[in-house]
């Protein structure tokens, strides 16, 4: 079963905050607030809440599950399960690429606003955010911050799973949850606070389960959690024996709540206390939230903070993605993890290049589609990981045996049982129907 010579995480803790760090990124800092935004505040709040606890848990304890069993990549993993099923590791594969082609680019729009308000450029006298960050878009300044994020990452990467992804992790996740503490008590104190949490706390039942509010829900539920895609596969292949699998899926989905809670508690109350929208969509960070940090004591300063956090989150959701690419290329294709490190880089800075570089004009079920980084955006969340999501289920809770599943959550017996047989029904059952009528639902099929 394990091998050797393959590094693996240290502690239980290391791996709640690698795992953790994987999901907590821009998904629960960026996309969260802005959809969340767009879908009625406190009605997407619930509706998140219930697909992380009914769909995406069963899930990545799914993926916790083959990882740990087979200490292998997404591919190899399912492979070694059943030769037919790799197409499942397969499948991660292209949603690593797809998101790997525009999750830089946010990132580099961090960093570059990282940059101007250390230098204090971003609070120029009379500036308006929305045309700088327009015009910041048409630069070359994106290209510049993207290749330089793939290559923080690459850094870490090359260093090893131990003495990269799980040091930085161990390091960058604390720092991450203080600045977010810090922040939502600092925002407390803003003129109409109150207005901003009404907003994101008080659900209104009708929107809360339309098809579409549940259609993005459960896509932001996979996203923010890394789930779909063999991520989890890939870092629980370097879990040990000893991981509660149980306990670590519950630790990360939990903390991966409170951070997209405090994101809303931090962003809703500012927007509203500055007298903007916030049905802004993906641009609602880089420009409401300079808009009212403008008029705080300390702009820059604050401004700052709040890019770094940003910045690292991105950070340790970026290894994350690129370590699936990595041992798949390493493991797969017989090359050590230097030259799979150096490939995956080109590769990704390829994809980024081509969304930065080029734009176009398409309509899809009522969608508009300007560059790849919609088409990656949109098809990754809303199309690659539910279906990644609910073949998982199909694979675990029906092609594998039941003893499969309850044994590796459970550490063969080792840990107390109780809930494996409720888990068993959920990943059997209950996530597999509720993910793909959600899909079809939310794709209009009926
Ligand atoms: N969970 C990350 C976020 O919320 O930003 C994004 C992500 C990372 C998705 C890794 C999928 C993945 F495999």
């Amino acid at each position: 079963m394990s091998d050797k010579k393959r590094a693996s995480f240290g502690g239980k803790l290391s791996a709640i905050l690698v795992a953790a760090g994987s999901a907590i990124g821009l998904g629960s800092i960026w996309r969260f607030p802005y959809l969340a935004g767009e879908h009625g505040g406190a009605a997407f709040l619930l509706v998140y809440l219930l697909c992380v606890l009914i769909i995406a848990i069963p899930v990545m304890l799914g993926e916790f599950a083959v990882g740990r069993y087979t200490h292998k990549n997404a591919v190899g993993g399912f492979r070694q399960l059943s030769k037919n099923w790799q197409i499942l590791g397969f499948n991660g594969i292209l949603c690593a690429l797809f998101i790997s082609g525009y999750y830089y680019v946010i990132a580099g729009w961090s960093l570059d606003y990282l940059v101007n308000s250390i230098n204090g450029s971003l609070y120029n006298e009379g500036i308006n955010f929305a045309e700088q960050f327009t015009a910041f878009k048409a630069s070359s300044w994106p290209i510049v911050y993207t290749i330089i994020f793939i290559l923080l990452t690459h850094f870490i990467i090359i260093k090893g799973v131990e003495k990269g992804i799980e040091k930085a992790s161990n390091i960058m996740m604390p720092i991450l949850f203080i600045i977010l503490i810090f922040m939502a008590i600092r925002v407390a104190f803003m003129p109409s606070a109150a207005e901003g949490y009404r907003f994101f706390l008080t659900p209104d039942f009708k929107q809360a389960f339309s098809p579409e509010t549940l259609f993005t829900a459960a896509g932001q539920a996979f996203f923010s959690l890394s789930v779909g895609m063999g991520c989890m596969v890939t870092y629980a292949s370097y879990f040990n024996e000893k991981t509660n699998l149980i306990g670590t899926s519950l630790s990360v989905s939990l903390l991966t709540l409170f951070v997209a809670t405090l994101a809303g508690l931090v962003i809703f109350p500012a927007v509203f206390s500055a007298g903007l929208q916030p049905t802004e969509g993906p641009s609602l960070i880089f420009i409401t939230l300079p808009e009212i940090f403008k008029d705080m004591p300390l702009a820059p300063l604050w401004s700052a903070i709040f890019f770094i956090l940003i910045a690292l989150a991105a950070l340790t959701s970026t290894i994350s993605f690129h370590e699936v690419l990595t041992a798949y290329i390493a493991e797969e294709h017989k090359l050590s993890r230097k030259v799979a490190t150096y490939m995956t880089t080109g590769i990704t800075i390829i994809l980024s290049l081509i969304t930065l570089l080029w734009t176009f004009d398409f309509e899809f079920m009522g969608k508009t589609f300007t560059s790849t980084f919609d088409i990656y955006d949109y098809g990754s969340a809303n199309i690659l990981l539910p279906l990644g999501g609910f073949f998982t289920c199909i694979f675990v809770g029906w092609v594998m045996k039941p003893s499969f599943f309850k044994n590796e959550i459970s550490n063969y017996g080792q840990l107390p049982g109780k809930v494996a047989p409720a888990l068993f029904i959920l990943i059997r059952y209950i996530a597999p129907v509720l993910i793909m009528y959600i899909f079809l639902k939310g794709l209009g099929v009926f």
